[in-house]
């Protein structure tokens, strides 16, 4: 339970992160302001039982200002995860926390951010993704010294709701691993519910982890290698390993990119995406965020798929 209810703004609040962050808070007795850009085609998406406000992430929108004002805190989990070009992704991961930030920080006694970055931050010259979420939190850190926030970087998230990772997952669970990273790569995941609680951990303990930078995973040492990650999603029976050459990857990316142009959608497969999946390590450290917070993960990969896949 919180101190006290508190009224939070939830930016992001029909996506697959953010709806859950919605759900929760509203579960332990706050209130939950829902802000929703107008175009939003995932409206049905949004907890019952929030206020859904409609407002763009621009600092000059007076709805967006009149809503922040009414939050005790706010949470930032918008967010691009797909596109074409860097100006794909600078309106949720860039422009729209400094609308949020600008806002707040006009006020005397200026509300907390909680901004849900990303572990690709920690390497922006991987994609335009990654670049733009660095952007994002430069944002924070450039912010007036009393507006208070903190920044978490999740890795890989999954569960309930998840597109990215679920097709990867399925197949592994049928005995398919297709691996196009080196063979000693090290990646690291977290259950959607444990980046939850990180974030109520963080609008709990405000001031303990103010103007802190925080990467969060599930909490394994050194990470999955492809042996424990073939373990944790098929623990029993044969897994067959894909190698997918980082070239064709690549090239079909090319072609995506191309594509996407051409017909006018946001790709995931990008040659930034391909660089991003063939990093060599996706590795972080909870021990900064659990010592000024006193979160912990509570689900590893072989448990957390456990209970999603059922
Ligand atoms: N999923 C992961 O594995 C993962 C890992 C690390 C970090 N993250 C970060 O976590 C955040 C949430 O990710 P997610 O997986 O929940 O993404 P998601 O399911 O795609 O949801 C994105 C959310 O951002 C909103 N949004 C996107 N562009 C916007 C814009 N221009 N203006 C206002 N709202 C906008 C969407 O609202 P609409 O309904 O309007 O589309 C939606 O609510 C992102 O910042 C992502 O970078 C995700």
């Amino acid at each position: 339970m919180p101190p006290t209810a508190r009224t939070i703004a939830v930016i992001g609040c029909t996506g697959f992160i953010g709806r859950r962050i919605g759900a929760q808070l509203l579960a332990r007795g706050d209130r939950v302001l829902a802000l929703v850009r107008p175009s939003s085609r995932h409206r049905a998406a949004l907890p019952a039982g929030v206020e859904a406000v409609e407002s763009d992430l621009v600092a000059n929108d007076p709805r967006l200002t009149a809503a922040l004002q009414r939050a005790d805190a706010v949470v930032y989990a918008a967010g691009a995860v797909r596109g074409r070009t860097l100006a794909d992704f600078l309106p949720a991961n860039v422009q729209g926390v400094s609308a949020v930030a600008e806002v707040l920080a006009r006020e005397a006694q200026p509300r907390q951010v909680v901004l849900l970055s990303s572990l690709a931050a920690a390497a922006p010259e991987l994609s335009h993704y990654a670049q733009s979420k660095r952007r994002g939190e430069l944002v924070l850190t450039a912010a007036p010294a009393s507006l208070p926030w903190i920044v978490l970087r999740p890795t890989a998230v999954y569960g309930p709701g998840d597109r990215e990772l679920r097709p990867v997952f399925d197949l592994m669970r049928r005995g398919w691993m297709f691996t196009p990273g080196a063979a000693d790569q090290r990646l690291s995941f977290i259950e959607v519910d444990d980046v939850v609680r990180a974030v109520l951990a963080a609008l709990d303990h405000a001031d303990a982890a103010n103007h802190g930078i925080f990467a969060l995973d599930d909490g394994r040492p050194g990470g999955y290698d492809r042996t424990t990650l073939a373990r944790s999603l098929r623990p029993a029976g044969r897994m067959r390993c894909v190698p997918v050459p980082r070239g064709l990857l690549a090239g079909i990316a090319r072609i995506n990119l191309r594509l996407a142009q051409f017909c006018g959608y946001a790709p995931m497969l990008t040659p930034g995406k391909v660089r991003e999946i063939t990093h060599p390590a996706w590795l972080g450290d909870n021990a900064p965020f659990t010592a000024a917070t006193g979160w912990t993960p509570q689900s590893d990969l072989a448990t957390g798929t456990r209970a999603l896949f059922g």
